[in-house]
């Protein structure tokens, strides 16, 4: 895993979506798993203005949404839909069509298996939060390298952590999400962290063994991982 220090969190979302912008203008039918929560909102911005720019186009692009709260209404602003439609894909041209996210509505393996199948042999460019506790979307502490698109429940911090994104107090105990083997079949991932906050996990994720305690550690075993930080999250390393 490399490390890249991106500065302020200014500079750091700037580098994060100049990079995001480049492989859109390289790959226009780049196959692009997206995560929700906070941490990508500044680069989804300047990345939703330079489509506005006509710097770069999601006309061609698919996006795999990377995990999804089970037990919220289809139309919560918290969901990791209604999330990613609104911080970036209500603001650039990519065809509903192909925007995968998940209906939780009905059978939810054969949900998760339609998944894996639509994203075959992987994504071309995973960019990923990091969760206080280590986890990488709604994979937690425990989840196993070959773990693939499934059920989840949370973790009680990762709950608690939810406030964050919801209007009212009936907060997700349970998920769904991409495995640790359907995001390392990723050909490129981009760990992002900013904030001091995160400051603690992300030396965890850096120094400690890897294992499924520390999901993001499994991150390391990947050959072209990338840890993007800004000063304040790569403080202690
Ligand atoms: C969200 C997701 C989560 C977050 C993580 C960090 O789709 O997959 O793993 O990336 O919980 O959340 P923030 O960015 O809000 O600190």
């Amino acid at each position: 895993m490399r490390v890249v220090k991106g500065g302020s969190r200014e500079e750091w979302a700037d580098y994060v979506a100049e990079m995001l912008i480049a492989r859109l203008q390289v790959r226009p039918a780049l196959r692009l798993c997206l995560p929700t929560g906070l941490t990508p909102v500044p680069i989804y911005e300047r990345v939703a203005a330079a489509v506005a720019a006509g710097r770069a186009s999601f006309r061609e692009t698919e996006v795999f949404l990377l995990d999804e709260f089970g037990g919220v209404e289809p139309d919560d602003p918290g969901r990791c839909d209604q999330m990613l439609r609104r911080f970036l894909l209500a603001n650039v041209n990519l065809p509903d069509a192909r925007f995968h996210r998940f209906r939780l509505d009905g059978d939810i393996e054969a949900e998760c298996r339609a998944y894996e199948q639509a994203i075959g042999a992987g994504c071309d460019l995973t960019l990923l939060g990091l969760g206080g506790n280590g986890h990488i979307g709604m994979n937690e502490p425990g989840a196993l390298p070959d773990s693939l698109t499934r059920r989840v429940d949370l973790a009680p911090e990762t709950t608690a952590a939810s406030a964050r994104y919801f209007a009212h107090d009936r907060l997700p105990t349970w998920g769904v999400t991409m495995g640790m083997a359907t995001i390392m079949r990723s050909e490129e991932i981009w760990l992002l962290a900013a904030g001091a906050r995160k400051a603690g996990i992300v030396q965890r994720t850096v120094r400690e063994d890897v294992s499924p305690s520390l999901p993001a550690s499994l991150l390391r075993s990947h050959p072209t991982t990338l840890l993007i930080v800004d000063d304040d999250a790569g403080r202690e390393i």
